[in-house]
Order: structure tokens, then C-alpha cells, then sequence
């Protein structure tokens, strides 16, 4: 009996795959779509301190390899989101759920992990320090000195399972400075990648969305390769209690069977899910599962992370 399901720390969940923030979460009624789908969990949109109007619009295109946005963080603010996941978890057989939130600085992201650690929320956090579209405001985990001070902040008041969403990074050198600053942490996770930052689709003479000049995050089959190798880099590098979630690129259960073998434990959605809607799941999940029962695996421990090299 083949089966997808998967752990996050203590967290179970029935099937390993779900959405990435910024797809099909920016509402309740989106994200009890999700919820109602064959999905193992769902996370929120990236919630901020105060509700955002984000950039200016158009800010999300599909291309013909993927897509390009630059959303800028839109979002009801960080209460609805705690809201409504507190109002789920209370309610019998509710799956596991998965809050993202970060702040427009150091200060509102500590003040709004201080209000999660103080309410009665107890799923798990995805910290996002990877938006790239928000003007002025780097990508923050580029930072290495600002993410090791940002985390050994949080990690002085905060108790609850927290993750963190990343960028992609692109250098051998960096898988391991970074992996050396995660690995102090008691981090549940590491999410690779969110979009690879500031690229620049053109049509004809023009750039696809409004916001910066057109740059924006790129997702879809251009990324999988980069997120399949950050997932690996960091399978390989941190410590077993940090867990992978992978992202990018999957839009058939060949790509997610891909994530696990190069370490992930999840396997996030993000184009193909705004391409294809939440019936997407079912699809994948299939395909996954066929793909296991062809290689007589029966469960995901049986292949997670373990990938070929050549000899
Ligand atoms: C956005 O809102 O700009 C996308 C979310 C992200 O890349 O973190």
C-alpha cells in the first residue's frame, strides 16, 4: 500500500504536498479550498503586522515556461491569518496547518512572533525572509549577519515550531555559510526556494507586469533545477531535526518525486497551482503514487533524499 503522508517535527499530515505562500492563501475562502482538497495542509499568505495593498497591478503573469510576479506582499494582515488557523485547529480531524508572517522590519516581525507565541496558535510558522518584490526592502536571508541576528532574537522568546522560507541561493560557498547559521537554531524547517528574485520576462517590446519595471520573482519549469539543488545542499548540510520543505518548479508527481529524493519532506505548489487550481493535488498525488508503486517504494522514507550520484 503506497502512501504519501509525512511528518514536520510532531506534525502529521496525509499527504506531502500543498500550496507555497502567495498561491490560493490570501483568503479564507481560498484557503479552505485548499483545506478541502486532496492537500496534506495549506499555508497562509505571508501575513505582515498591518493589512497590505501590495504593488501595483499588473503584478503576476504567466510565460510560457512559469511565471513572473511582483505581488509585494499583499495581504490581510497577520490576525486574519492567526485567526482563522486557530479557528481551524480547534475543530475535530482538522489537518496541520503552516502560518506565514513576516514584518516590514526586524521590530514588527519580532512584535508580530511575540503576539503568535502568546496566542493559543499551536501549528507550526514559516518566517518568510525571501520576498523580493517589496521596493527598498532586500531579500533578507542575502543578509547573512541580519538573518543570524534576526533568528537568535526570535529564538530567545519563541517556543512554537517555526520554519523559514528562503531564496535561492547560487554558490557552494553559500549553502554552507548559510547551513553553518541555520544549524545553530532549532529551526523545524527550511523551505527552498521561493521565487528567484528580480528576473525580467519580455513580450514583444514590453515587460509583462507594472511594478519595478517589470522585474520580478520567477517561478515555474524555469526553477526547478535551482530549487532541486538547494533542497539537496541543504539536506546534506543540516542537521537531521531541520527538515526540508521543497519548492519550485512542480507541476507533475515526477518533479515532486524529485524534491523528495533530493530531501524534502514536503513539497510545495506555487505556479502550477495558480495555473491549475486546488484539483491539482489530486493530479499529483496520482501521479506520485504511481511513480512509488512502478519503483516498489511503499512510503517516502523509503527514497527521501536518497539520490544517485555518478560514480
Ligand atoms: C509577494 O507577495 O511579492 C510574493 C511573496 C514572496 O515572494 O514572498
Amino acid at each position: 500500500m503506497v502512501s504519501t503522508r509525512t511528518t514536520i517535527g510532531s506534525f502529521q499530515f496525509d499527504n506531502c504536498l500543498m500550496n507555497a505562500a502567495g498561491v490560493y492563501c490570501m483568503t479564507r475562502e481560498e484557503l479552505a479550498a485548499i483545506d478541502q482538497s486532496a492537500a496534506g495542509s495549506f499555508v497562509t499568505k505571508t501575513g505582515t503586522l498591518k493589512e497590505r495593498p501590495g504593488n501595483p497591478e499588473p503584478r503576476y503573469a504567466d510565460t510560457a515556461l512559469g511565471s513572473i510576479n511582483s505581488m509585494g506582499l499583499p495581504n490581510l494582515g497577520y490576525h486574519y491569518y492567526l485567526d482563522y488557523v486557530m479557528e481551524l485547529q480547534d475543530r475535530p480531524k482538522s489537518k496541520n496547518h503552516f502560518l506565514s508572517l513576516v514584518g516590514m522590519s526586524p521590530e514588527e516581525t519580532h512584535t508580530i512572533l511575540k503576539s503568535v507565541e502568546a496566542s493559543d496558535y499551536k501549528g507550526l510558522v514559516e518566517l518568510n525572509l525571501s520576498c523580493p518584490n517589496v521596493p527598498g526592502k532586500p531579500q533578507i536571508a542575502y543578509d547573512f549577519e541580519t538573518t543570524d541576528q534576526i533568528l537568535s532574537e526570535v529564538f530567545s522568546y519563541f517556543t512554537k515550531p517555526l520554519g523559514i522560507k528562503l531564496p535561492p541561493y547560487f554558490d557552494i560557498v553559500h549553502f554552507d555559510q548559510a547551513a553553518a547559521i541555520f544549524n545553530k537554531y532549532p529551526l523545524a524547517f527550511v523551505n527552498c526556494v521561493n521565487s528567484i528574485g528580480n528576473g525580467l520576462v519580455v513580450e514583444d517590446e514590453t515587460v509583462l507586469i507594472k511594478p519595478k519595471n517589470g522585474f520580478g520573482g520567477i517561478g515555474g519549469d524555469y526553477i526547478k533545477p535551482t530549487a532541486l539543488a538547494n533542497v539537496h545542499a541543504f539536506y546534506k548540510r543540516l542537521n537531521p531535526s531541520i527538515q526540508i520543505i521543497g519548492t519550485g518548479g512542480v507541476k507533475t508527481g515526477r518533479d515532486a518525486f524529485e524534491h523528495i529524493l533530493c530531501g524534502a519532506s514536503m513539497v510545495q505548489i506555487g505556479t502550477a497551482l495558480h495555473q491549475e487550481g486546488p484539483q491539482i493535488f489530486e493530479r499529483i498525488t496520482k501521479e506520485l503514487e504511481e511513480i512509488m508503486t512502478e519503483k516498489g517504494y511503499e512510503s517516502l522514507e523509503d527514497f527521501r533524499g536518497k539520490l544517485n550520484y555518478k560514480a
